[in-house]
């Protein structure tokens, strides 16, 4: 989440300055207990190259884009989250969040959407973590188109999370340099523009791999959700609000 100035010229080089909710004895007790928690996460295919792309079919991306536009439009808060969840507290980086993204409100609809899609895709996702998992959290939004200087890539950047956390984006319009894109370097050294008109989903190491945000020329609709390593695989997401990445504690 932090882009900005130092920390984010610190995390091009592989150092993750923490979050204001991570200081302190709390946070790094979660760090170390993810790390042990996840210590076999490491593994499957995505291991190789940090990214993990499928198509969308055609029946979901009409679903999900409905779904999309049926929800009210609705802002990132500091209060909408959950206890012993972290969060983004800082009124710079939130006001900045509301800036390139319009957030949708995460409806009932969405929610068993996604239970349908992820109970019908939880082979495809399985095989490619190669460990059992689960829904830390859901947001969805539109990206807006870049202008000014929201228009220029982000900055290179590591989320800095535990990284067996993964994101998985839900893209029914599909990522291009027109609708707003993604730049990666992968895991085995290849740097991608993600450019895929059809709609996709991808899972993708928001931790380990470098990457920068390109917005486009016409909003994006975006679904993302957090998957974190579980001891048993869950197909049913928690939504527990949208300022609200991932739990503290792996049975939280
Ligand atoms: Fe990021």
């Amino acid at each position: 989440m932090l882009r900005f100035g130092i920390r984010s010229t610190l995390r091009q080089f592989g150092i993750y300055p923490d979050l204001p909710s991570q200081g302190g004895l709390i946070p790094q007790l979660s760090e170390l207990v993810w790390r042990i928690w996840s210590r076999d996460c490491d593994r499957g295919p995505i291991s190789r190259t940090g990214v993990a792309t499928e198509l969308l079919t055609l029946a979901w991306a009409a679903s999900f884009q409905a779904e999309i536009d049926a929800a009210p439009s609705t802002t990132i808060t500091a209060e909408d989250t959950k206890p012993l969840y972290f969060t983004e507290p800082r009124p710079a980086e939130l006001a900045y969040l509301n800036r390139v993204n319009e957030y949708r409100a995460v409806t009932p609809s969405l929610l068993q959407a996604l239970r349908e899609f992820l109970a019908e895709n939880r082979q495809t996702i399985d095989e490619r973590l190669g460990h059992p998992w689960r829904v830390a959290s859901v947001r969805q939004f539109y990206l807006r188109p870049g202008e000014g200087p929201e228009g220029h890539p982000g900055n290179k950047h590591l989320d800095g999370w535990p990284p067996a956390i993964r994101k998985l984006f839900i893209l029914p319009a599909g990522a291009t340099p027109r609708t707003g894109t993604t730049w990666f370097r992968m895991r085995d050294g290849r740097e991608t523009l993600l450019d895929e008109a059809r709609p996709l989903w991808s899972v993708f190491e928001n931790s380990r791999v470098l990457h920068a945000l390109t917005p486009g020329k016409v909003p994006r609709p975006t679904i993302e959700l957090n998957l974190v390593p579980a001891r048993k695989t869950s197909t049913d997401p928690a939504y527990v609000g949208i300022n609200a990445w991932y739990p503290r504690f792996p049975w939280n």
